[in-house]
């Protein structure tokens, strides 16, 4: 930057350390004459307008959030082209700091996760995802309380401008939850996954999926389980394992409702039982473990360490994740940005080709659109997957009433894996193909960007449904509910 001071105000005084997309500067706000912390935009991510006004945006939903346990956020603005956020000088040191020197354990690492949980669903409350949970983004205060740091700012980073610029979010990925590594639509449960990685790693000293072999997949986590904590570390105590195992848990469904059901798991744990506020709890609890539990003093594998793999398995990991990382900053795209509804559907109906008889289980189709995931329209169910060879798909398509610009198509079937692909018509006979088809996981986004009446999820490769084929003939897809969402009009 070369300037001195911010906004005529904030003068910088010394850099305290530099993340992938900015620096943080300890300054002095000269006006209340207190020091603040001032963290400034990289200047290679500041020449974009769009991603300036999505930095901006998102650092006012940001400075909505109010409590204990998240970092306060005083002022933002633009030095010379160059955005920064101004925001609670926090003196302790980062989780990332802690973790490195070792000097934590199981139950002060519990005391701290419930803390994050209670900044969590405050945020979700507010409706903000943090989307970025990791260490680096769990600070302390001088007195020793848990502050979380940069809510939201992840969907403003992963913008078009760092599609050449992988660096910054390789940082982030060992943290990331399935669904956002999938390119899916997170909700408050990605954040619970990501500190049950978190804690993953401050119980273990290393983070989950990052010691096997070959790449260090980040789609792994879609389906492979990690050695539980205990596996790892056997004196991890048995509740605290369990819990970080549900919050990890691959599909959301399966971790804990919500941020204050992780809470109160993890209060039990760390013996602190006080419900109220967090105001000095870290402080109460500091005195408490003393007498508790004394600290382990493990030692910790430094996890950077860990991910200094070499060049070419980083650029292997990038590819690997591109397909999903692309759809992932899409969701922070301006286009994701603009006023995006859902459409109504007015209808369902099924297709099938010749040699078919024209329909497929049409009498259920409405099951697709009824708005009640526990009903489902399924294709007829089939020997093998390529519906035994006797035709090249089957379809469900839907009626907008008039044609409407779509977005996307949400499709949430019983199971994923199966391969399909979009298409629209104007006038449900001839059918055109609108993107690529490909593997269909349980709640899939197809995009669109293109106006018209009719649109069919196009069907061309089944997959094994237990429960949903009918004995010697197990394939088929089951589609619970389709969801269409455009622009609002
Ligand atoms: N309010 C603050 N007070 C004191 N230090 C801070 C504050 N905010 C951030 N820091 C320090 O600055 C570092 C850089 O923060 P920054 O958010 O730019 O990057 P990061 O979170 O480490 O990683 P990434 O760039 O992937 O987000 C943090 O790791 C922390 O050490
Ligand atoms: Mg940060």
């Amino acid at each position: 930057m070369g300037e001195e001071r911010l906004a005529g105000r904030y003068r910088l005084l010394s850099e305290i350390a530099r993340g992938g997309m900015a620096t943080v500067w300890r300054s002095t706000d000269e006006v209340l004459n207190r020091t603040v912390a001032a963290k400034v935009l990289h200047e290679k991510y500041a020449s974009d307008p769009t991603f300036r006004q999505r930095f901006h945006l998102e650092a006012v939903a940001a400075a909505r959030l109010s409590h204990p346990n998240i970092v306060a956020i005083f002022d933002t603005g633009e030095e010379a082209g160059v955005p920064f956020i101004v925001m609670e000088y926090l003196p302790g040191g980062t989780l990332r700091d802690l973790l490195n020197s070792g000097d934590i354990d199981p139950i002060q690492a519990a005391g701290i996760g419930a803390d994050v949980c209670s900044a969590l669903q405050y945020a979700h409350d507010a409706g903000i995802i943090h989307r970025d949970v990791k260490p680096a983004n769990i600070l302390f205060s001088e007195g020793g309380l848990t502050k979380v740091a940069d809510f939201g700012i992840a969907k403003a980073a992963f913008g078009p401008s760092d599609l050449t610029d992988t660096g910054a979010i390789l940082g982030t990925v060992r943290y990331l939850s399935p669904e956002q590594v999938q390119g899916l639509d997170p909700d408050g449960r990605a954040d619970l996954y990501s500190l049950g990685v978190v804690l993953y790693e401050a119980v273990t000293g290393k983070t989950p999926f990052t010691g096997e072999t070959d790449l260090v997949m980040a789609s792994a986590r879609v389906s492979a389980s990690p050695p539980s904590p205990r596996d790892v570390r056997p004196g991890v105590p048995r509740a605290l394992d369990q819990a970080i195992m549900r919050a990890m848990a691959p599909k959301r469904e399966q971790r804990f409702p919500d941020a204050s059901a992780f809470a109160i798991a993890l209060r039990a744990i760390a013996g602190d039982r006080d419900e109220g506020p967090p105001h000095n709890v870290s402080v109460a609890r500091a005195t408490q473990i003393g007498k508790i539990a004394p600290p382990l003093k493990t030692s910790f594998l430094r996890t950077e360490a860990t991910w200094l793999v070499p060049t070419v398995v980083i650029i292997a990991v990038a590819a690997a994740l591109v397909a999903g990382v692309v759809r992932f900053m899409d969701r922070g795209s301006p286009r994701a940005q603009e006023a995006v509804a859902r459409l109504a559907i007015s209808s369902a109906k099924t297709y099938d080709p010749p040699p078919g008889d024209g329909s497929e289980n049409d009498d259920d189709s409405e099951k697709a659109i009824d708005g009640d995931r526990t009903t489902q329209w399924k294709t007829s169910s089939y020997r093998d997957e390529q519906m035994g060879g006797l035709k090249e798909g089957v379809g469900i398509w839907i009626d907008l009433g008039e044609p409407k610009e779509l977005d996307k198509l949400k499709v949430v079937s019983i199971a994923g894996g199966w391969e399909g692909s979009l298409r629209y018509s104007d006038d449900a006979e001839t059918w055109s193909v609108e993107g690529s088809s490909g593997v269909v996981s349980e709640v899939h986004e197809f995009e669109a960007s293109s106006d018209h009446r009719y649109w069919m999820i196009w069907i061309t490769k089944l997959v094994s449904t237990p429960g949903h084929g009918t004995g010697s003939r197990p394939f088929t897809v089951a589609i619970s509910e389709m969801e269409a969402f455009g622009k609002a009009p």
